[in-house]
């Protein structure tokens, strides 16, 4: 099956959001991915809710909201009014998962769980059955362009055999580093969504090709 495509505005050209929206429509992305980083949680400052809600207003696409954010309860309900389909949270730090995940589960949301690159895929196994999809970073969180860490892949694998072995209906999306050769690679180890920001906004091949090489066509 053709792997899903999420595209992550956080490095796009704000001034023109709406026409880079719409671009990104027009060359076949499934979703838009949305960034947000408080400095504290991860380093770097991206934006708000009220992003999210000008994104619900200009596209009908599915918003795909990654918190990267300390205490995420106190934002849910604000990223999910803003218009977010699904939000994902990190396990890191988190003490009461289980709780965040019931919380957006409870506002009608499609819950995700968020895995860092040095934190063992392992620990998401008891709330597995929470969630919609687990993301595992093929970064480290905080900024757009970074190189993808092949070390991943084997945690993508043990954990597609994982959601098989259960019969679990959850899916794997990766998110950073994401470009025709790396999605492959991801893909070939049971990813399912593929998260590109770089690769899809600022590359020389085009925004179509872009994402047409990430589906695999
Ligand atoms: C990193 C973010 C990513 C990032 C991906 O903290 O979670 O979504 O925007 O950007 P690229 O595709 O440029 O690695
Ligand atoms: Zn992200």
């Amino acid at each position: 099956m053709e792997p899903i495509v999420s595209a992550s505005i956080l490095n796009c050209d704000f001034g023109n959001l709406e026409s880079e929206l719409k671009k990104a429509e027009r060359a076949g992305v499934d979703w838009f991915h949305m960034d947000i980083i408080d400095g504290h949680f991860a380093p770097n400052l991206s934006f708000g809710p009220g992003i999210v809600s000008l994104c619900d207003e200009i596209s009908d696409l599915p918003l795909d909201t990654h918190l990267m954010i300390s205490n995420p309860d106190d934002f849910i309900e604000a990223f999910a009014n803003a218009g977010s389909d699904f939000i994902s949270v990190h396990i890191e730090g988190n003490p009461n998962i289980h709780r965040t995940l019931q919380f957006i589960n409870s506002m009608g949301k499609r819950a995700g769980i968020v895995v860092n690159p040095g934190t063992p895929v392992e620990t998401v196994y008891d709330v597995l059955h929470m969630v919609s999809h687990v993301l595992v970073m093929t970064v480290n969180p905080g900024f757009g362009g970074q190189k993808f860490i092949p070390e991943t892949l084997i945690k993508i694998e043990k954990l597609s055999a994982e959601i098989k072995d259960r019969g679990l209906d959850v899916k794997i999306e990766v998110d950073g580093g994401i470009n025709r050769e790396t999605a492959k690679k991801t893909v070939n180890s049971g990813a399912n969504i593929l998260v590109a920001g770089t690769y899809i906004f600022s590359n020389k091949i085009g925004i179509k090709e872009a994402v047409r090489s990430l589906k695999g066509l």
